[in-house]
């Protein structure tokens, strides 16, 4: 089958890291974007209205200190107690930007992933664009700066909060840091904050000072609220003095009007029924996309069907087709149909697989009708 657009067409491969979400602009029929990891509910209306009113004072900086939204955001995170994340909370623009910044500050020396075989790889790519060796999951030399993604993109898999403590107390080396991207985590329920690193102040606070390893919580916030265009991620730093560093060589103004105006009500009350929305349709969508494509995958590979991965609350799904002539295929059905999907061959080298977005189940269906020439006869 001839491609259409190539995939890779905006992106300068020899030096930048390929990313999904670009396709959706060149096709005519587009439907829907399935190759991002967004809400699927799509941007929240009200915090988008205060974005869009913002753009009337756009002749003006934004605050230097990104208040009051940066407030509201702690306040997101700890609403029992939000001072103290207060004082170690930088925002950016999107999650990438402080990936860089910290990235830049770690400690001289290697670089390692989380235990995962494939990870999000903006991590890698800050990594070895400055200078940094990269090391394999299970290397035993030490690295001094690792980056864990939890849950992970692209695979879904997901350690709950002891099972990753345990992972950094066993793995990590002293004296050195540790990056854990929760910007999935969100998602896992109404009570996700128990399950994230937010709820480990003093966990962090005691690893810093009887073994030197500091501990970053990254949040890309352009996932769980859909403002990818708008770019908003927050970093959560082990001590106040962390913060100060980092704070210190990052750029002004990261976050513009617009993504400062849209933060502070998409973390109010007014947009807490957009977050109980979420949490009710993610996973039946989710169920529902997994059993159709289960079932396609059968059909189209009746020995080995597809293995479809990931945790039920998640936004996506990662989808082995176990066949990279077929993956290539689906690709470019998907695409034709205006349904695009993330490929899992650049950055991932993942040839048999793809990533596809949680959606309602009538875009899914237009999914499954775009792939039922898979099925041969
Ligand atoms: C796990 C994870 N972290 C961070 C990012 C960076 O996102 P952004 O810079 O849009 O906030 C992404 C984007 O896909 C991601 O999937």
């Amino acid at each position: 089958m001839a491609p259409t657009t190539p995939a890779t067409t905006v992106w300068d491969t020899k030096t930048q890291q390929f990313h999904g979400g670009q396709e959706w602009q060149f096709i005519d029929n587009f439907v829907e974007d399935f190759s991002v990891t967004t809400n699927g509910l799509g941007l929240p209306k009200k915090a988008l209205q205060a974005a869009r009113d913002s753009l009337d004072i756009s002749h003006h900086y934004p605050a230097a200190d990104q208040e009051p939204a940066k407030t509201n955001l702690a306040k997101f995170y700890a609403p029992d107690g939000f001072e103290s994340v207060h004082e170690r909370l930088l925002l950016g623009n999107g999650a990438s930007e402080l990936i860089d910044l910290v990235t830049r500050a770690a400690p001289e020396g290697p670089w390692k992933p989380g235990p995962w075989t494939v990870q999000y790889k903006e991590y890698e790519r800050s990594a070895i664009a400055l200078g940094r060796k990269v090391l394999a999951p299970k290397d035993a030399t030490p690295a001094s700066l690792t980056c864990i993604v939890n849950p992970n993109n692209p695979t879904g898999d997901y350690m709950n909060i002891e099972a990753l403590k345990k992972y950094i107390e066993e793995t990590v080396a002293d004296n050195t840091d540790v990056m854990v991207d929760e910007s999935m985590q969100p998602w896992h329920s109404p009570s996700f904050r128990s399950d994230s690193l937010i709820s480990q102040p003093t966990w962090i606070a005691n690893l810093f000072q009887t073994r030197g390893i500091a501990v970053y919580l990254i949040h890309s916030w352009t996932k769980l609220w859909s403002c990818t265009g708008l770019r908003l991620g927050s970093l959560v730093c082990p001590t106040v003095a962390h913060c100060t560093a980092l704070k210190k060589v990052q750029v002004p103004w990261s976050v513009n009007v617009p993504a400062l105006a849209f933060l502070q009500v998409v973390t109010s009350s007014d947009e807490q029924p957009f977050l109980d929305e979420t949490w009710a349709v993610t996973t039946p969508w989710r169920t529902y996309t997994v059993d159709a494509l289960t079932t396609l995958g059968q059909h189209v590979n009746s020995g080995k069907g597809w293995t479809i991965t990931g945790e039920p609350f998640l936004s996506w799904v990662w989808i082995d087709m176990h066949d990279a002539e077929v993956a290539a295929q689906a690709v470019e059905l998907a695409k034709r149909a205006g349904v695009p999907v993330r490929s899992g061959v650049p950055g991932y080298a993942c040839h048999t697989c793809v990533r596809a977005a949680v959606r309602k189940p009538e875009l899914v269906d237009k999914l499954v009708r775009a792939w039922q020439p898979l099925v041969k006869a």
